[in-house]
């Protein structure tokens, strides 16, 4: 969603801000504009479209010179994209970033309105322009001050005062912001890889905290004036890490990280070769006496959660329910105090998993998130966290983050069977050591990945698609299919493939292709009659499976070998060619992969 960056230093602050802003394009957006102030004066340039659009237009202005200002990519939520509702907003006495969204921004709209404001722009973050230059009487932090006393919902704003030169001042609610400290340079952004090309210093903005970089230095107070000493944190994610390497898009790239990202998450969890997730603070006795698990999350995210409900269930015994959070959060759940409930975020940011997370600590239950941002609102606010060690996951369609939250969801379930006495010692090590060796697996499909790459140019005329499966496998399917429909824009649906002759089946003609997972082998006569079902339909069916299964020509018009492990861990072998079926179909049709429109990479917003 929406990126913010900002920059006060001795560097060209346009050519740091249009640089930063690349680094946040990966969060999906319409539009951008930076704002700067230079010599009493504040130069504004905003486009619709891409970032080059921008850069056209401010090459066209003749550039824009200064050392301190403003940037933001927009992504709507209040008005549509164009050129006067992207950011920065304001007059040449003040200029805004704003990620979030101003709840009451009506009310003071309309009080403004009577006080002789006029606005030019549909969005919410007009008014606190308007709102900051009504309460500005010379001194910044009164005006930010008064307007945070008005304003209702969730933030984070850069704001540039026309009197304060090369000065920045920002402040947060529920939005993140985080403030990096360079060699005599200060930057805010709203993520992580904007600053780390500059620097790997930061600090975490917290709500209500004002933050003032000033030449080059930032400092903190609190909303009464106090100043505030705060924890200078470094990053662990490097440049290269946020960088394509050679890879055509940043998606392939992740799909090809799935290995290393699994050793890293899993590594330090494996203890004498028994799943150990102590480090978290959920001992062996907690999670045996959990009464209930919950798995809340949204997208992808939430497809891990029902690949952990069935690894649960099978293996341990304990049922477990998953939600999505926008769900959860207004279907009143019934928890308590003895429940768990597991909260899945990539970003650890999304606006409906966070509210689910506060409303289950509310309501008593323990809460522990799967996260892969550290520092992250949901990381802080949960009990107990395992983050997932992905590093930055930068295209929006996410794949590497996915199979990490699985991989945890493994672990879980072994260390959580094991406990409950569902499984035995040897049995837990054996599943801990079939984990540790799919990153080989999944190395050789990836050697493969022709194949995906037949599939794809199969599909590209496809307008619909299924994607079929039974148990574990249909769980697979699900996201194989969210993946496919996000980034190559064909209509495709999962369905477990018993239910296909419920309804579904009268859609199926020689156009609407069918792909099954048929992994699960003591599923695998059910799932390949109903294969032949829509084979007898005249649909093209393909086949993921194991590659010593033989499928015999009238089934399958194609198959996709992938290497046998335990049935359990067949997900994470069988995802893969998911992901690189959709990767191709997606290239093949000549969409942007990583930026797939009117997809943001986190979802700030309710
Ligand atoms: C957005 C992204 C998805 C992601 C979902 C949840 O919709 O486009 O890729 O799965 O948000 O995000 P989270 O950061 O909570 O995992």
């Amino acid at each position: 969603m929406c990126g913010i960056v900002g920059y006060v230093g001795a560097r060209d602050c346009t050519q740091v801000l249009l640089d930063s802003l690349a680094k946040l394009e990966y969060r999906g957006y319409d539009s951008a504009g930076i704002a700067v102030l230079d010599n009493d004066v504040i130069t504004t340039c905003k486009a619709q479209g891409r970032l080059a659009n921008l850069e056209e237009r401010i090459r066209q202005q003749g550039g824009i010179k200064g050392h301190c200002g403003i940037g933001h990519t927009r992504w709507a939520t209040h008005g549509e994209p164009s050129d006067i509702n992207s950011h920065p907003h304001g007059n040449a006495v003040v200029s805004i970033v704003h990620n979030g969204i101003i709840e009451n921004y009506k009310t003071l709209k309309e009080r403004l309105e009577k006080k002789g404001y006029t606005f030019i722009s549909q969005t919410d973050t007009e008014i606190v322009a308007k709102l900051l230059d009504y309460y500005y009487n010379g001194d910044p932090i009164e005006a930010i001050r008064k307007t945070e006393a008005r304003i209702e919902g969730s933030y984070a704003l850069g704001i540039l005062f026309r009197d304060f030169p090369n000065t920045i001042y920002s402040i947060r609610k529920d939005s993140p912001l985080i403030v990096a400290k360079g060699d005599g340079e200060a930057f805010i952004a709203s993520d992580v890889p904007a600053i780390l090309k500059y620097t790997k210093e930061y600090y975490l903005l917290e709500s209500g905290e004002i933050a003032i970089l000033h030449e080059g230095v930032a400092s903190f107070m609190t909303l009464d004036g106090d100043p505030i000493e705060k924890e200078l944190l470094v990053a662990n994610w490097d440049m290269e890490a946020a960088e394509k390497g050679g890879y055509e898009h940043f998606m392939l790239k992740e799909i090809h990280e799935q290995p290393t990202a699994i050793k890293t998450t899993i590594a330090p969890r494996i203890v004498d070769g028994m799943p150990d997730i102590e480090e978290c603070g959920v001992t062996l006795q907690m999670l045996k006496n959990f009464n209930n698990i919950f798995v809340v999350a949204c997208g992808t995210a939430m497809h891990a959660g029902i690949v952990g409900k069935y690894v649960i269930e099978k293996l341990a015994r304990v049922s477990v329910t998953v939600d999505v959070a926008s769900e959860f959060r207004y279907r009143n759940p019934i928890l308590s105090p003895d429940d768990l409930v597991i909260l899945v975020s990539q970003s650890g940011e999304t606006a409906d998993t966070k509210e689910a997370l506060r409303l289950s600590k509310d309501r008593g239950a323990k809460t522990l998130a799967i996260v892969n941002v550290k520092g992250s609102s949901i990381a802080r606010e949960a009990d107990y966290v395992l983050y997932t060690h992905a590093g930055p996951e930068i295209s929006v369609a996410s794949t590497k983050a996915y199979m990490v939250q699985i991989a945890v969801f493994y672990l879980i379930a072994f260390e959580l069977a094991y406990a409950k006495g569902q499984i035995d010692e040897d049995e837990c090590r054996r599943l801990t050591k079939e984990l540790s060796s799919v990153p080989k697996f999944i190395d050789v499909i990836l050697a493969q990945k022709d194949n995906c790459q037949y599939v794809a140019s199969k599909l590209v005329n496809a307008e619909n698609l299924l994607y079929i499966g039974r148990g574990l496998d249909y769980a697979l399917s699900m996201e194989g299919s969210l993946k496919l429909k996000e980034i190559s824009y064909i209509h495709s649906e999962s369905y477990a493939a018993g239910e296909l002759k419920h309804g579904t089946i009268s859609l199926v003609t020689d156009q609407m292709p069918v792909i099954a997972v048929v992994t699960q082998r003591d599923l695998f006569d059910k799932t390949i009659s109903n294969v032949k079902e829509v084979k007898a339909r005249k649909a093209q069916t393909f086949i993921v499976t194991h590659q010593y299964i033989n499928i015999d020509d009238d089934v399958a018009d194609y198959k996709i070998g992938i290497p046998t492990i335990d049935d359990m861990l067949m997900p994470m072998l069988a995802v893969v060619p998911l992901q690189l079926i959709a990767y191709y179909t997606s290239v093949l049709r000549g969409n942007d992969v990583d930026k797939p429109r009117n997809l943001a990479k986190s979802v700030t917003v309710e």
